[in-house]
């Protein structure tokens, strides 16, 4: 958010649903367009690989002037 959003506001969020552990920072700033990252950037893909390699998935929401979500879903046991 500090790097790349141009808003120097986040909200973050951990809580309990469904048998999961959900995290999510989201942010009001410039938003972009998630199909477009080329290579070379390893920071969101570095999050994805490593939430995944214990059994959760990295949902990433975001659009050109529309700000960023990012949330994590990891199911409980694993997240103990
Ligand atoms: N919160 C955000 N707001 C706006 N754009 C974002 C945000 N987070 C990521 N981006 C965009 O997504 C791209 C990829 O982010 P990512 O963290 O994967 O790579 P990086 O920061 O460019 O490089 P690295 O993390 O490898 O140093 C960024 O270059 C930026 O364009
Ligand atoms: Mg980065």
């Amino acid at each position: 958010v500090a790097r790349h959003s141009g808003s120097s506001r986040a909200a973050v969020g951990v809580l309990e649903v469904d048998g999961e552990v959900r995290i999510f920072v989201e942010d009001e700033g410039r938003g972009f367009d998630p199909k477009a990252v080329g290579l070379g950037h390893q920071g969101l893909v570095g999050m994805r690989e490593r939430v995944e390699l214990v059994g959760g998935r990295l949902l990433l929401e975001s659009a050109p002037g529309e700000g960023t979500r990012v949330q994590v879903r990891l199911p409980l046991e694993v997240a103990a």
